[in-house]
């Protein structure tokens, strides 16, 4: 006779989703907001069981949840171990501050409690008066599971964290007050680091066959601790490369002389599944595609993410699609030729500058960084985006997926420096800010740096930090590099746009 055990483990072999679900007890809610309107907010949040109408309860004050918003949407994957519940809260007012508990929380989460959360609607379309937001990218999982003071092979003893230092998430909580929402354009979680950190031998051996099991609690474990910022502060996500596959894009044991590639990935792990399963970003009332692109008004800025990813159009092959160089293979997310720029620049056009004077666009690759030319560039963007910002004016453009920071010139057609600078220049800003911080650490930015270069930080600094934007009117915006470890802000520099 087989032990219990023995016979869970069989019917993990032939039934993986109802035995991870078995196994998994330490997940919370994973409570994430997001802007839906300036009058809605799509409230978000797992469940280890499937539920029938997820429902919210709401209200203008804490001990008055006197409204419910309820929804049939409870959706999950093959291999994932939990169900990701939506719930659309429309009809609000703008910049109004509400209370809200999500119905049910699953019994086994360390923080099903009674006491009501709050969050804020955005502004009015048009509202002149400053706004902050908080900006992380390639911002992954800490703790054990990823960026903790020790990490395997391989990785430079520089970058782990030392002993009480305070990461990124600490530093965003810690920060609360002094930004609207959280902007989170690409690489999240980072759960298909799971083969890397075992080989690294950071994280216990599993099998591959066993492995999404480690993938998705490095899922559940990051939405966990970004709670603490995404269940009060709206969180705006974008795609990126590693929320498409399963095992960092083709992970290496050189003990064993084995280069894995996406043909070990389950179903879940591929094709931004669980991205895909996780959000309700937006698009429906901008246009958009899915999490992928979409846009959004807070006040007097208008804001778009992109999707640097897939879905270039124009003949280009997106650099996590089948035949690009992330070795991804994921598909396109939208059937229609050319959406994405068919779609930015009609969104571009429909922008009325006198209500929202500031465009801020974000992709997760960079379009210009100190950097060799290689896949860390979304070449095709650039040749198919960069025309469209100079075109309508754009502002900023913010990236990641370089784990460094680097505050740009603004910068006309193919690099050439405005010769204005931040003194109302007539081409878009550029700022990547890969920094947040994840299990290996900070990449190198090229020496010396490119002549549009104005500041940087890289692996050599060892210093993860998150940017704040404070648009403080209609002519000027603050960017900021703000140190997680100490909130001190260590790059500071304000553009001035006349705007008509
Ligand atoms: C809930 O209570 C508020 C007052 O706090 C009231 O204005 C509102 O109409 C109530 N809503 C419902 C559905 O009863
Ligand atoms: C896990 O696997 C890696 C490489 O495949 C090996 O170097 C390491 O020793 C293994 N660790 C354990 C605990 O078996
Ligand atoms: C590693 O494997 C490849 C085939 O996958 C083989 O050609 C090569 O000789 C092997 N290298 C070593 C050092 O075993
Ligand atoms: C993955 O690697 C295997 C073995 O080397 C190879 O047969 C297969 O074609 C590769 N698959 C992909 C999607 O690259
Ligand atoms: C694809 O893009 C078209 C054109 O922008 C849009 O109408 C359609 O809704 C998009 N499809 C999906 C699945 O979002
Ligand atoms: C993505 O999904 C398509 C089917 O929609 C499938 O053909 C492809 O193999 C998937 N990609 C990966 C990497 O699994
Ligand atoms: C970078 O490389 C791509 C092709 O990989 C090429 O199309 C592009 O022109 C190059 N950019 C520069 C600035 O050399
Ligand atoms: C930018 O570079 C592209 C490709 O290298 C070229 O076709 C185009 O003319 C350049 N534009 C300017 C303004 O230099
Ligand atoms: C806009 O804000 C900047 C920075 O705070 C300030 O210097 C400037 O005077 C403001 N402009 C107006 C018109 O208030
Ligand atoms: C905060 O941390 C940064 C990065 O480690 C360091 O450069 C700076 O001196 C610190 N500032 C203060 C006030 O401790
Ligand atoms: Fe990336």
């Amino acid at each position: 006779m087989p032990s219990m055990k023995a016979l869970v483990k069989i019917i993990a072999a032939v039934m993986p989703v109802a035995a991870a679900a078995l196994e998994h007890t330490s997940t919370t809610a994973q409570i994430r907001l997001a802007y839906h309107g300036n009058d809605g907010m799509t409230v978000s949040w797992n469940t280890l069981k499937h539920v029938k109408h997820p429902k919210v309860h709401w209200g203008l004050s804490e001990d008055n949840l006197n409204n419910t918003a309820s929804s049939d949407v409870s959706v999950t994957y093959p291999t994932s171990t939990t169900f990701n519940n939506h719930v659309l809260i429309s009809g609000l007012a703008p910049d109004t501050t509400y209370y809200y508990l999500p119905s049910p929380l699953s019994v086994k989460c360390k923080d099903a409690r009674r006491r009501p959360y709050s969050f804020t609607t955005s502004r009015r379309t048009g509202d002149q008066a400053s706004l902050s937001v908080a900006v992380a990218v390639d911002l992954g999982t800490m703790g054990s599971l990823g960026l903790s003071t020790t990490a395997g092979n391989g990785v430079s003893p520089n970058n782990v964290l030392k002993p009480g230092e305070k990461n990124t998430i600490d530093s965003l909580t810690s920060s609360l007050s002094g930004y609207q929402f959280l902007w989170h354009p690409g690489d999240i979680a980072y759960a298909d680091y799971w083969l890397k950190e075992e080989i690294q031998g950071y994280l216990p051996n599993t099998t591959i066959e066993e492995g999404y099991r480690v993938y998705e609690s490095i899922l559940n474990e990051f939405y966990d601790e970004m709670m603490a910022v995404t269940a009060t502060r709206p969180y705006m996500v974008g795609p990126g490369n590693h929320e498409a596959n399963c095992d960092n894009g083709g992970t290496t044991d050189k003990a064993h002389n084995i280069t894995y590639n996406s043909s070990i990935c389950f179903p879940g792990q591929t094709n931004f599944t669980g991205y895909k399963n996780h959000f309700r970003m937006p698009s429906d009332v901008s246009g958009g595609t899915g999490n992928f692109w979409y846009s959004f008004d807070n006040g007097l800025v208008h804001f778009i993410q992109l999707d640097t990813e897939t879905d270039l159009g124009h003949g280009f092959i997106g650099p996590d699609e089948a035949g690009g160089s992330g070795g991804i293979g994921a598909d396109p997310v939208n059937a229609t030729m050319d959406a994405q720029t068919t779609w930015l620049k009609a969104d571009l056009a429909a922008v009325d500058r006198t209500k929202t004077p500031w465009i801020v666009v974000a992709g997760h690759r960079p379009l210009y960084l100190s950097h060799a030319n290689d896949s860390t560039f979304c070449s095709a963007c650039h040749d198919i985006f960069e025309p469209l910002f100079v075109e309508f004016d754009v502002d900023l453009y913010l990236s990641g997926h370089a784990h460094v920071y680097e505050r740009l010139a603004p910068l006309g057609l193919n690099g050439t420096v405005d010769p204005a600078e931040l003194n109302n220049p007539t081409s878009p800003w550029y700022i990547t800010n890969g920094a947040a911080g994840h299990y290996d650490g900070l990449d190198s930015l090229q020496s010396p740096r490119n002549p549009y270069s104005r500041f940087g930080l890289d692996t050599h600094d060892a210093v993860y930090g998150w940017s704040r934007l404070t648009f403080h009117n209609s002519t000027h915006l603050t960017h900021e590099f703000v140190a997680s470890n100490n909130n001190t802000v260590l790059d500071s520099a304000t553009l001035y746009k006349a705007h008509g």
